[in-house]
């Protein structure tokens, strides 16, 4: 096997570390300096010939930054003699893995095209949005569940009255049941209406009463917070007792946590897939038993 390093891409040195520590592996620092134009530059002072890397840079917003230097490095990486394994914990552009409207560009080809590009060989995420996202990548890819992590640390960490895991939308289902099931508890999912032209968008639900019921609202991702302000307004007029917002991937852009919290949200859960305020669940533990089974 080739000698293994890790290499820390500036978006995700914390979670980079603790993976160093669990894999017992040393981590190779990346020199980033971004110029008032946004532009980064990167600098790697080491020989990578004949090593396996395995790059840790999560693509969180600023987005397109994360992602270049993603490349920046993969490429750097590969053109020393490097074999490359990506690990992306929060994979932008996963959301448009499709063809909503006729015309628009199925942003996560182009990405995996872009990935492919920089010779990177095989692809690591977490909680990609959706499975059928991963068949628009031509070299191997794995989506590693942060769910067992975040069932985990609400049930050691809050204590919830006839716990009630609601899925916000239909897409949400799938990960809301595995929660309910590693939780011991029940679950439900409401619907979501999507302008795809302005993007606005409205939860529904069929009659409920939550009321005496702590109510765990679970998503793989909260952006703007609107999504969740919706599933939480039912809850709250269904005498919902308390109401916790969890998620793997909290981008939380702009005043999103704010309003958040001001619409009545008692707790707000992520993991570290994006780093921030709110990311207590950390998966760095999920991510290296499976780095552990790779060969090379
Ligand atoms: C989309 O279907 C995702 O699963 C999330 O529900 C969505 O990205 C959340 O976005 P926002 O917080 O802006 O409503």
């Amino acid at each position: 096997m080739n000698q293994r390093v890790l290499v820390a891409g500036p978006a995700s040195t914390s979670l980079a570390d603790s993976l160093s520590k669990l894999l017992k592996l040393s981590v190779i620092t990346v020199d980033t300096k971004i110029f008032s134009d946004g532009e980064s530059k990167i600098r790697i002072d080491s020989k990578m010939e004949g090593k396996t890397a395995i790059l840790v840079q999560s693509t969180y917003p600023p987005t397109d930054q994360h992602l270049m230097q993603l490349l920046m490095i993969a490429h750097h990486l590969t053109q020393d003699g490097a074999k490359v394994y990506a690990v992306i914990p929060y994979l932008a552009y996963a959301r448009q893995d499709k063809q909503f409207l006729d015309g628009e560009v199925v942003s996560l080809g182009v990405v995996s095209h872009l990935i492919r590009s920089v010779g990177i060989s095989r692809v690591i995420t977490v909680d990609i949005h959706s499975a059928e996202g991963l068949s628009l990548f031509s070299m191997p890819i794995y989506s590693v569940s942060a769910i067992p992590a975040l069932a985990h640390y609400i049930k050691q960490n809050l204590r919830l009255e006839r716990p009630l895991v609601v899925a916000p939308d239909f897409g949400a289902s799938k990960r809301a049941e595995a929660f309910a099931t590693l939780y011991g508890a029940e679950h439900i999912a409401f619907s979501k209406l999507r302008d795809r032209v302005t993007g606005e968008v409205r939860v529904e639900s069929k009659a409920l009463d939550a009321r005496n019921r702590d109510a765990v609202i679970l998503d793989d991702i909260i952006s703007t917070g609107g999504t969740i302000r919706g599933a939480a307004g039912i809850l709250h007029e269904a005498g919902a007792r308390k109401i916790l917002a969890v998620c793997v991937h909290g981008l939380l852009v702009e005043d999103a946590l704010e309003l958040l919290r001001r619409s009545g949200i008692d707790e707000i859960v992520s993991t570290n897939t994006v780093p921030g305020p709110v990311s207590r669940v950390d998966v760095a533990e999920p991510l290296a038993s499976y780095i552990s089974t790779l060969g090379d």
